[in-house]
């Protein structure tokens, strides 16, 4: 089999899937290779979590798979569509049509209300905002009686839940979250995972989460674990392996 056609079918079994991607940052004079060779598939309704230490690429790998950043080199296919080579225009109705996201800080508009925040992607993309899905979600994460406030009258926590909703009202092909915890308590935090995990099992939502927090990556179904731009370590959590093992964040025993 020649190499693109076993990259195709590759590509082909995953909702989003890398080959070969490489990322280089030009830092003055030196230059970093964020992502060095990077090939990975995510699968449909699978709770994902890329963990590894600060500045092994978490971001940059999740920033290239969603269209925000474009790879060096290397292939990347989101939902049937390949990234490589789109426009900037074609590149930006991808990220609005396929891709929810969650931040660390949340990124809300300040002067839109709850609701209005929620509402935006998909009234911006010209869609109908899907009230069942909507009513659904709000429930779920307790913020109905929030809808008329704007972030500034909004806890972390709450504003958060907001984002998780805006993310996941528009049901996106996948949702990346960059440290959705980061900046949250550990029981914001500890909701904000639930509530991720529940979207897997409930509404069949793919999810990619970015964390450095191995207590985050453990609500995954699998854990990618990268160092200096390479996948190191791929454990599924559900065959019982040890998160904390894999991410070497432990003493060995005895
Ligand atoms: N915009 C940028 N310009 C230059 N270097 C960058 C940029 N973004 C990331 N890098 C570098 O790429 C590497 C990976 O960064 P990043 O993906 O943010 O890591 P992580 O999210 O795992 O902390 C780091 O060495 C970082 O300094
Ligand atoms: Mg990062």
């Amino acid at each position: 089999m020649t190499q693109g056609t076993g990259n195709a079918a590759a590509v082909g079994e995953y909702i989003a899937a890398a080959v070969d991607l490489v990322k280089t940052y030009n830092q003055g004079e030196t230059q970093v290779r964020a992502l060095d060779g990077v090939t990975v598939g995510f699968a449909r309704a699978q709770f994902t979590a890329i963990a590894g230490p600060s500045g092994s690429g978490k971001s940059t790998l999740m920033h290239c798979m969603a269209g925000l950043d474009a790879a060096t080199s290397g292939h990347i296919a989101l939902d049937g569509t390949q990234l490589n080579g789109l426009s900037d225009r074609a590149l930006t109705r991808v990220r609005r049509d396929k891709v929810g996201f969650v931040f660390q800080s949340f990124n809300l508009l300040p002067q839109l209300t709850a609701l209005e925040n929620i509402a935006l992607p998909v009234t911006m993309s010209g869609r109908r905002l899907d009230r069942d899905l909507l009513d659904h979600l709000v429930g779920v994460l307790g913020i109905g009686n929030r809808m008329s406030h704007r972030p500034s009258e909004l806890s972390g926590g709450q504003q958060q839940r907001v984002a998780l909703a805006r993310a996941l009202v528009a049901r996106p092909a996948v949702v990346f979250a960059d440290e959705p915890t980061g900046n949250l308590d550990s029981r914001s935090g500890t909701e904000v995972l639930d509530f991720l995990r529940r979207s897997v099992r409930d509404l069949g939502q793919t999810v990619v989460m970015v964390t450095h927090d191995p207590r985050a990556a453990a609500y995954a179904d699998r854990v990618l674990v990268l160092a200096d731009g390479r996948i190191v370590d791929d454990v599924d959590t559900a065959s019982g392996s040890d998160v904390t093992l894999a991410l070497g964040t432990v003493g060995r025993a005895g």
